[in-house]
């Protein structure tokens, strides 16, 4: 009976231990997902920004979700425009209305600070400089499968570290080593059509064809892998792309990986594969060659870095794993922005015939019968033009993200410690009070003699983002562009294809959600 009694002693306290240790893990939680934004939100709030008022625990995410579905369906009956922000971000579009162009929204227990003003975003990136901005931690955790810690998320004077030692890969001397690269993997993506055409296919899905080209080029002219290599990879990227990208709206809420435990366990087993292919890759290149006299490819110059052995520069050095991440980066944000800015381009040289001639003309004049040089890049100003008009109109990074690390001042407000800060590019980009009345309408000529298009505000316009953390590989996407442009323009006419559903959407960047086809006429 005593030991009876002493056992149901023991399994009360047991019941109250953890009734107490359960009840202090409901207060911790509750501070970090309910009081702590709450706080954060009312902060904001006395500081003057308004915006959508927030649910607990998924902010504002239904209302997103809501407002996208109605846009899907609706996109799909509409009039070809270029007027396309209230279609890929229609919450957004509709926020503005009512909170004007800077407001907080929340992703789950995340405050974002909204911005589609170029003067308030000007007046913040005075005071914050590259090195101290933050990437948003919510994003860093989600997407790691995807970029691991690359340049892409690194912060502070790791940051600094990182873009030194890169930086060297994208010089222009360079260059002309990967120019061949470009031109070999861009003529057997001809030979292809020609075939094709030659057979009957009139009409081709330009999207995948020129992704599968960028994706060769980019692995060969960084990595210096073949073909088949670079089709697993950008099998998995894309895959991965897929698992994370088609659900990951509930970014933000605690635990959201719990509700798509599937895509999350294969966004983790693919992330994993992509490294272990891309660890092999250096390993082998590791073995095979003297790296200090490897040719100057991205990977060549990540290794060499890697070798400075002497005390002072040790800490140039990346490890192994650094090495997988930032190969991973460049992979992913190498090939796709890169083909979706031409894939945009022929769409809308498809729709201008009179550009395509100009182009035609161009090309001609400055390469003509022969073989590509970096000189000649300078001299396909026209050319230039319209890739600036295509970056303006369907941008493929529709936004830039960033996190306060302390809290900002800007004028006589105060951003919070930790908030997200989320700019719309698109919006910025088809704002009538900035470009002026024909903001949606296709005319490179805005570009001629003014960097700016002739935008009222110099961050009005920003399709590599801004300040010190602005794309590293924009010169190289620039000759890959007028390498890739030049040849096939060159050897075929395009117009759309009667298939052709315009639904320019969101999938990280901006893509043609049912690609493009085109009909290709050999000349
Ligand atoms: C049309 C093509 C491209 C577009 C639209 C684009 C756009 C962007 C944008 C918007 C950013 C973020 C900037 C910011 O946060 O302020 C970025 C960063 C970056 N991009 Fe690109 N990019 C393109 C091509 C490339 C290429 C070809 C590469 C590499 C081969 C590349 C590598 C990177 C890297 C590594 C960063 C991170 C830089 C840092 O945080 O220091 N991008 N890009």
């Amino acid at each position: 009976m005593r030991h009876h009694m002493q056992s149901h002693g023991g399994l009360t306290s047991i019941i109250a231990v953890l009734v107490l240790v359960l009840f202090m893990v409901l207060v911790r939680l509750s501070i970090t997902w309910w009081i702590l934004p709450l706080r954060a939100q009312r902060k904001l709030r006395k500081k003057g920004f308004g915006g959508p008022t927030p649910s607990f625990p998924l902010g504002n995410i239904m209302e997103m979700k809501k407002k996208s579905n109605v846009s899907e369906v609706s996109s799909l009956k509409q009039l070809m425009t270029h007027d396309i922000h209230s279609t890929v971000f229609p919450y957004f579009a509709e926020w503005q209305k009512l909170h004007g162009k800077v407001f907080t929204y929340w992703l789950g227990t995340e405050p974002f600070l909204y911005i589609a003003d170029p003067e308030f975003l000007k007046n913040m990136s005075v005071i914050v400089k590259g090195k101290d901005w933050g990437k948003p931690n919510v994003f860093k955790l989600d997407r790691k499968p995807m970029f691991g810690n690359g340049l892409i998320m690194t912060e502070g004077d790791e940051w600094v570290r990182r873009r030194h030692i890169i930086t060297p890969a994208f010089s222009p001397s360079n260059f002309k080593e990967m120019i061949n690269i470009m031109v070999e993997s861009t003529k057997r993506m001809i030979t292809k059509w020609v075939d094709l055409t030659s057979s009957g296919h009139a009409e081709l899905d330009v999207e995948c064809e020129i992704t599968a080209t960028a994706g060769e080029i980019i692995a060969q002219s960084s990595f210096g892998i073949g073909p088949q290599e670079c089709t697993k990879v950008l099998q998995k990227l894309r895959a991965l792309q897929v698992a994370l990208f088609k659900t990951n709206r509930c970014v933000g809420v605690p635990y959201n990986n719990f509700m798509y435990p599937k895509h999350t366990l294969e966004a983790k087993r693919l992330g994993k594969e992509i490294d272990e292919l891309l660890m092999s890759f250096i390993m082998e290149r590791r073995k095979s060659a003297d790296t200090r006299n490897e040719p100057r490819d991205l990977l060549g110059v990540l290794l060499q870095e890697s070798h400075i052995e002497d005390n002072k520069r040790l800490k140039k050095k990346l490890a192994t794993r650094e090495l997988v991440d930032e190969c991973k980066t460049f992979f992913f944000g190498g090939h796709e922005t890169t083909a979706l800015a031409l894939t945009w381009s022929l769409f809308l040289l498809a729709l201008h015939p009179e550009w395509q001639k100009q182009l035609r003309e161009e090309i001609e004049e400055v390469v003509g019968d022969k073989e590509f040089e970096v000189g000649m890049l300078t001299g396909l100003k026209k050319m230039g033009l319209v890739m600036h008009e295509v970056l303006r109109l369907y941008g493929p990074a529709p936004n830039v993200q960033r996190q306060a690390r302390g809290d900002i001042r800007v004028n006589d407000v105060i951003i919070p410690d930790s908030t997200n800060i989320w700019i719309d590019v698109v919006s910025m980009h088809h704002d009538p009070t900035l470009w002026g009345d024909d903001v949606n309408e296709f005319k490179p000529e805005r570009f001629d003699g003014d960097s700016h298009g002739g935008c009222k505000h110099k961050m009005g316009f920003l399709p590599f983002g801004f300040g010190g953390r602005m794309c590293i590989g924009r010169n190289w996407m620039m000759m890959e562009y007028k390498i890739v442009l030049s040849l096939v323009l060159s050897r075929f006419s395009f117009s759309l294809s009667p298939n052709y559903c315009h639904s320019p959407s969101i999938m990280l960047s901006l893509r043609p959600a049912c690609g493009l086809p085109l009909v290709v006429q050999p000349l």
